[in-house]
């Protein structure tokens, strides 16, 4: 028991994260914009998606020491952020770490969503549990 707890507490001390990340949209879904702000408080770049047209999915890579410090949260607006001053639709936020993949989704209502993982701990938010 003693060394279960240990081999689950160890992804919270992993020391670091280098993860391919996707962000895909789903087939039907209305006009908007994606933003990812990572654990490191900077923004990565806005993602426009279109109703009725084929968005295709954007890869990237989260990278770092000490990604679970902070959460990495992918928000979704109706209105381009670049304008200033507009506040996100939805967000999906969560504290993650390690070394894998992880695909976002965002789904109908502007909603994003963590749809999968593979070697990357995620805790503390919308780890994609109640999406399947
Ligand atoms: C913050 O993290 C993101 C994702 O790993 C990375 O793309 C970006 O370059 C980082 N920014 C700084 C200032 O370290």
């Amino acid at each position: 028991m003693t060394s279960l707890l240990f081999l689950l507490s160890l992804p919270l001390i992993a020391i670091g994260c280098d993860i391919k990340a996707t962000l895909n949209f789903n087939p039907k879904i209305q006009s908007g914009f994606a933003r990812f702000k990572f654990f490191n408080e900077t923004y990565g770049p806005v993602y426009e998606y279109r109703e009725g047209e084929k968005n295709l999915p954007q890869k990237f890579t989260i990278k770092g020491t000490f990604c679970n410090m902070k959460p990495t949260i992918l928000e979704t607006f109706e209105t381009d952020p670049r304008a200033g001053d507009v506040k996100p639709k939805k967000t999906s936020q969560a504290f993650i770490e390690g070394f894998g993949t992880m695909d976002y989704q965002i789904g109908d209502m502007h909603t994003p969503y963590l749809s999968s993982k593979i070697g990357v701990f995620c805790g503390f938010g919308d780890c994609g549990n109640s999406h399947g």
